[in-house]
This record gives C-alpha cells, structure tokens and sequence, in this order.
C-alpha cells in the first residue's frame, strides 16, 4: 500500500535511534508509528492517546496497514501508563509548547537520562526550551522544518541533571543554526517577531526599558544571519 506522510512527521522519524522501544505520546492518526515500522529496525513501537477517538483512528490506520502484531496502542495521559522497559526513544509531538512541557514535568519518569525525547512543539516553542534548560533537559540539537508556509523545530532532549540558566537568545532560537537555509529562515522570523514589538513599543517612553532589551536582541540576531 502506498504511504505517504508529511516532511513533517518524516523528519521526526529521521530523529528516532535504530534498534530502540519506540514510544508515541499523543499519536492522533498513528502514522508515524506506521511509517516508522515500515522504514526502521525497531526494538517495538508503542502509540497513544489521551482521548479514545484519535487511539481509534490510529488503530483503524494500523488495521489498513496490517500492522496491528507490531505497534501496540492503548489510552495514556501523557507519560502515565508508558512501561519503562519499552520506551527508549519518545515522541510527543504536534501539539503546543506548553503542553509538552507540562506532559515532562508531570512524571518523575522523564528525568531519566536513558530516554530520548524528541519534541516537536507547534507553538509557544521558548517556553518550552526555557523549561528544559531550567530542569536538567539537554537540547542536543534540532532540526527546523518548513511546513504549509509555517516553520517548525524539532529537538532530540536528554536528561542530565544539569539545570541551567537560559539567555532570551537561547530560549527563542535554541540549537537551531544559521548555517543552514531553514535555519536561517527560522531565525529571519524570529527577528521578524521581535521587529514587531519593537514596531509596537517604538515612542511609549514607559517602554523605554523594554524597547532598548528588544533592540539588543535584535541586533545579536542580525549579526547571526
Ligand atoms: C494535533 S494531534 C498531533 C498528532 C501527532 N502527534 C502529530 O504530530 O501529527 C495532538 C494529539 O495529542 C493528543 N493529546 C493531547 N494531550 C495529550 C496528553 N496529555 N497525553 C497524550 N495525548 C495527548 C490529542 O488527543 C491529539 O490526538
């Protein structure tokens, strides 16, 4: 049967180990899970969903496929019902910033430095990496993507123990380099953004403070593109 699946879903699974227990927090259609046990040497595949519809789109998806023997699913709130000896590399993706986070903060599970979390956040993506930074998450590195004209991060996270301070660079563009085109283009609409609140506060004189804060960062990230 042919599969197609978006770049978006095809670079998440680009991030995923070989030989691993994979897990999927939020899995909604299942086609990553379907794509990954058609293209990767996997350990076993696990897909869940905090609301019974998606779980069952997603086993309707896996039926289609044939796949039911390798991709277990079942209803889990976050990371609460997810086995600790089959769950090496986790995915919790497509939903927003905030919501990721609070899904890794919930469960002392997370801080474990065996697992690889692999984020994709569809908003709010410097609370998110203000969080890590703050609770012991390293973000190894990350992939920015382009997708329907919107541009998206990937992160591949690590537990480590070691909490730090984040810079409000650090926390809107994180790993993402400007070495690449995405990249570039992924901090081009930062700066685009922090143009605009300068565009906003520009002549308030009770924003003064805030206006010179902004501009500072606008021009460190104009000397990185
Ligand atoms: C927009 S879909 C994203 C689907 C897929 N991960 C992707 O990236 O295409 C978000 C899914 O997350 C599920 N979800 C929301 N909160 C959740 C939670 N706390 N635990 C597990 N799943 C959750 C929703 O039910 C929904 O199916």
């Amino acid at each position: 049967m042919t599969f197609l699946i978006s770049n978006r879903l095809k670079t998440i699974a680009s991030h995923i180990r070989d030989n691993v227990f994979f897990v999927d927090i939020g899995c909604d259609h299942g086609l990553l899970p379907i794509f990954l046990s058609k293209t990767k040497k996997l350990k076993g595949i696990i897909a869940t969903d905090i609301n019974i519809e998606p779980l069952k789109n997603a086993e309707k998806n896996i039926k289609a496929h044939n796949l039911e023997d390798q991709i277990k699913t079942f209803i889990s709130d976050g990371l609460q019902n997810i086995p600790n000896n089959k769950s090496d590399d986790i995915v919790i993706a497509g939903m927003g910033g905030e919501l990721i986070k609070n899904i890794i903060e919930k469960w002392e599970f997370s801080k474990n430095s065996s697992k690889h979390f692999i984020l994709q956040p569809m908003s709010k993506h410097s609370i998110l990496r203000k969080f890590l930074y703050e609770n012991g998450f390293n973000i190894s590195y990350e992939t920015p993507i382009i997708e329907n004209k919107k541009i998206y991060t990937i992160m591949s996270v690590f537990f480590t123990g070691i909490k730090k301070k984040s810079s409000h660079i650090e926390r809107i563009i994180g790993k993402i380099s400007p070495d690449d085109e995405i990249g570039k283009l992924y901090i081009t609409n930062e700066l685009n953004k922090i143009q605009n609140i300068l565009n906003n506060i520009n002549n308030i004189p009770k924003e003064k403070e805030k206006f010179y804060f902004y501009k500072s960062i606008l021009n460190k990230l104009l000397k990185l593109i």
